[in-house]
């Protein structure tokens, strides 16, 4: 029986892994084998690109490269861990995706979108995610909390390893709210995948809502948590 496959989008310190660790332990509760992985990352290969694509060095990372970076980290995740783990039934949670390079190297750098979309398609063998929680949040917002980020963290006990405060000074605002509005249209045109979400509101409101879509999908696709 195949698995479930959902992935956590937003911007810079919308709460992505937060909610991500909130739902994967509900679903551990109930019993069930849940996998909780991110893009780029989540394998051997995919660690070393993530570290090449966040601390590039002194040369400026141009962005065909950094968008096939992307994309050959995915082609390895998914073919390494995320095809094998819903293969043998259990639930696969992972931090970004393909709406990230939709939305970041598309909407933000302005790369051609249907070219994505096609290398999208090639790094995932076509593999899309069951549900997508799209996590929606003013992107001024987003920065505060990832100023506040550790302490915060030490304070709910769950250690999200966020390290958006260098991308995001490293960027002008209105790039952050590009990739917003991108979030956005991509949420507009896969209304059935993408449930949008709003992150302002607080962690354990968005935990019900996330956690009531889990299960709607689960009772849709007759997969029984035990
Ligand atoms: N609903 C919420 N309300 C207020 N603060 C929150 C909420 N959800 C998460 N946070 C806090 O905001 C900060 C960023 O959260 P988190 O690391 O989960 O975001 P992220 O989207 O994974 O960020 P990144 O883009 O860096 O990976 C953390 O300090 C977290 O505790
Ligand atoms: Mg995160």
């Amino acid at each position: 029986m195949r698995g479930i496959f959902v992935t956590f989008e937003g911007g810079e310190g919308s709460g992505k892994t937060t909610q991500l660790k909130l739902l994967a332990k509900r679903i551990r509760t109930s019993g069930k084998e849940v996998i909780e992985t991110r893009d780029p990352g989540g394998t051997a290969i995919g660690k070393e690109i993530r570290t090449l694509l966040l601390h590039p060095g002194s040369v400026p990372i141009d962005a065909a490269t950094e968008l096939l970076l992307y994309e050959a980290s995915r082609a390895q995740l998914v073919r390494e861990l995320i095809v094998p783990t819903l293969s043998r039934g259990a639930v696969v949670l992972c931090d970004r995706f393909t709406d990230s390079t939709l939305a970041y190297q598309g909407f933000g750098r302005g790369l051609d979108l249907n070219l994505i979309r096609r290398l999208n398609r090639f790094a995932t063998d076509g593999l899309a995610p069951d549900l997508t929680v799209l996590l929606d949040l003013d992107p001024g917002i987003g920065l505060t909390r990832c100023r506040r980020g550790a302490s915060a963290d030490a304070s709910t006990g769950l250690s999200t390893e966020s390290s958006c405060w260098d991308r995001i000074e490293a960027e002008p605002l209105d790039f952050h709210q590009r990739i917003r509005e991108g979030y956005r249209t991509l949420a507009r045109e896969n209304p059935d995948r993408i449930t949008v979400i709003d992150a302002g509101l607080g962690m354990i409101e968005i935990e019900m809502i996330v956690w009531n879509q889990f299960t709607r999908l689960q009772d849709r696709s007759g997969y029984a948590i035990s």
